[in-house]
């Protein structure tokens, strides 16, 4: 096999309580890339459509993940990109996680899968360093792992799975603004009172078994954000009536998906996923604000290899 198509899923980071250690996958949101094994030794990104990002390899999170992975390996040979952008960077599904780990779960097919997709995670974070300064996982493990996903720790690497609850959908509304996600770290505070990080983890682990028991009552209870949500949400247009009429309409919980400006609401059945759909729309309707809406399932796979 010489060439591989895939579909980079787009992500959800933090689900509320999980700050830089949750995520989970999307169905049906993502990116499409080529990867391509080349006599030319090295990473050349020969084409980007669909987004103004650069091309040299150094420069791109796609190429400096394939980079870090090819550090690791001796080759005889390289490897071409093509992306082809349908997240748009900045909108908080995950953009620079689906290039980055797409360019490594590529580049490692092709050399006949000597890492497993536990490892590449590692070298696809090095795309998110580039990308917003911190090399965080939330993104990347679920593009490369698909499900729900927790980062126990990054030093050393661990992170586990879990597969989602099967009736679970999530809805994700992008407001058209861009929030860069260094911009909305730099806003955070680097200490919190122990009472809100006794809250933070009693509803992270709580998820963490509404998730495993596919308690939704319990998945909702849970899905409160009281360190970073307070301090972002004031950079999304209307927030705060977004996550209002999404629980109204059923939603498990609504909070703000990665760096944001996304929201997102988690739902139990499609039906609810979509009524929730409309009810964003009508928010940001009546504000005069442009929108994208996804309604998806959650992905248990991650990434996925495409017939060529
Ligand atoms: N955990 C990261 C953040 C995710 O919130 O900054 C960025 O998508």
């Amino acid at each position: 096999m010489n060439e591989i198509k895939l579909f980079c899923t787009a992500t959800i980071a933090n689900i509320s309580c999980g700050f830089d250690v949750l995520g989970l996958a999307l169905d049906n949101v993502g990116d499409e890339m080529v990867v391509r094994k080349v006599a030319k030794k090295g990473v050349t990104i020969t084409k980007i459509v669909g987004q103004d990002l650069p091309l040299e390899t150094h420069k791109n999170v796609a190429g400096v993940a394939a980079l870090a992975l090819l550090s690791k390996v001796d080759t005889e040979f390289g490897f071409e990109i093509e992306i082809y952008k349908n997240i748009k960077p900045g909108s908080g599904i995950g953009s620079s996680a689906a290039s980055s780990a797409g360019a490594v779960y590529g580049i490692n097919e092709l050399l006949g899968k000597p890492f497993s997709n536990h490892d590449l995670i590692e070298f696809a974070m090095q795309g998110e360093r580039l990308a917003s300064g911190v090399a965080h996982a939330d993104n990347v493990a679920p593009a490369l792992l698909g499900g729900f996903t927790l980062v126990r720790s990054t030093d050393p690497l661990e992170v586990i799975k879990i597969a989602p609850p099967s009736e679970m959908y999530a809805t994700v509304i992008h407001p058209q603004i861009e929030v860069k996600t260094s911009d909305a770290r730099e806003i955070l505070k680097n200490t919190i009172p122990l009472k809100t990080a006794i809250a933070q983890w009693g509803n992270l682990g709580a998820l963490i078994s509404g998730l495993y028991t596919e308690d939704y009552e319990l998945i909702g209870r849970s899905l409160e954000d009281k360190i970073v949500e307070p301090i972002r949400s004031i950079l999304i247009p209307a927030f705060d009536a977004v996550k209002e009429v999404s629980i109204e309409a059923g939603a498990l919980g609504a909070g703000i998906s990665g760096s944001g400006p996304s929201i997102f609401a988690l739902s139990k059945g499609i039906e609810t996923a979509q009524k929730v759909g409309e009810a964003m729309k009508n928010v940001y309707q009546k504000v005069g604000i442009d929108y994208d809406v996804h309604i998806s399932k959650i992905n248990n796979e991650g990434i996925k290899i495409m017939d060529n």
